[in-house]
């Protein structure tokens, strides 16, 4: 069966899905993205995601081309007009159609574009054995939190990876500390057991798959610290994984060719996966009236080995 697009209003066939070239998104970058995954029909963390969408608009000043409300219709039946179950959605607004101009034009209408297709999973070896990451200069902008379509950089940068025979690129600020992959948020474990990812400000995106694997670790009971690290930090801790919608929690097992550790994915990593692709597959309203408390599937074993100490958060019973 043919994909089915949607395009500013219409279900159209992929195939035939246009965009006027004088887009904004087209001629400038200027325009805004997300992508949820969804299982069984329902997307997975819909509503961060698009409390993200919202705050991504607000910065740029692009209005919602339509109510939140009837935008989640629109998802929910491009799903069904592809029959998949379980995939991704892409959707991507922009400021809108108007004669090429740098300054915002006045009286646009924002363009909406999205598409769904069935996941691609992570490829098995790099599933089973873990990632290789190279590190590069990170050369963006100063508002990566905003999910911009302007991505240059990220894409050079994952094709410095590709060439490397790795999986990702994790870019490094002035200072030598890892601000995030190029499609991806990065992670470590400490010699000491403490979870590290950067702190959220305009140096990264705020990953959903992020946000979602901290409320589990805390809620394991695992000492978190939201901080930046540096490459040399990386290099010798005990475990590192990188998060997304698209790779979920995938253990990295060497770094610029060094191996972490022993090479091999470690244990908190692949407990984490394990309790997300469990998390995944609950609705994300049920999820949050629970509080994620769903970080409770954390194996003990994973959790002793992982952390030590208190981090306030309250360790499940
Ligand atoms: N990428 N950092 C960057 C730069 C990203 O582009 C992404 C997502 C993430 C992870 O965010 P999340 O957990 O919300 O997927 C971090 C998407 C998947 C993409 O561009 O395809």
């Amino acid at each position: 069966m043919s994909r089915i697009a949607y395009v500013n209003g219409r279900y159209v066939p992929l195939r035939e899905a246009e965009v006027h070239i004088e887009d904004r998104g087209y001629q400038f970058a200027d325009g805004v993205y997300e992508v949820m995954g969804f299982v069984g029909g329902r997307l997975v963390d819909e509503g961060p995601h698009l409390d993200r969408l919202d705050r991504s608009l607000r910065e740029l000043s692009i209005a919602w081309p339509m109510a939140r409300r009837a935008l989640q219709l629109v998802m929910r039946e491009l799903i069904r007009r592809n029959t998949l179950a379980d995939g991704m959605l892409y959707l991507q607004i922009t400021r809108g159609v108007a004669r090429r101009e740098h300054a915002f034009p006045a009286g646009v209408t924002p363009s909406l574009v999205m598409t769904v297709r069935r996941a691609r999973p992570v490829p098995a070896d790099v599933r089973a054995k873990g990632a290789a990451v190279v590190t590069i200069p990170d050369i963006r902008w100063q508002r990566c939190d905003i999910k911009s379509v302007s991505l240059l950089p990220n894409v050079l940068g994952k094709q410095i990876a590709r060439q490397g025979g790795a999986y990702e690129a994790w870019m490094v600020d002035a200072d030598g500390r890892v601000t995030e992959g190029t499609s991806t948020n990065a992670w470590i474990v400490t010699k000491d057991g403490e979870l590290v990812t950067r702190n959220l400000e305009n140096a990264i995106l705020s990953g959903i798959t992020r946000a979602a694997v901290l409320h589990l670790a805390v809620g394991a009971g695992l000492k978190v610290g939201e901080r930046p690290f540096t490459v040399a930090e990386a290099k010798a801790a005990r475990e590192a994984f990188l998060t997304s919608t698209t790779s979920y929690v995938l253990p990295v097992v060497s770094i610029d060719g060094q191996k972490i550790a022993d090479g091999r994915p470690g244990q908190v990593t692949l407990a984490l996966h394990h309790a997300y692709l469990q998390a995944m597959a609950c609705h994300s309203d049920d999820r949050r009236k629970d509080g994620y408390r769903w970080g409770n599937q954390i194996p003990r074993s994973a959790r002793d080995n992982g952390a030590r100490g208190d981090n306030g958060a309250g360790a499940p019973k």
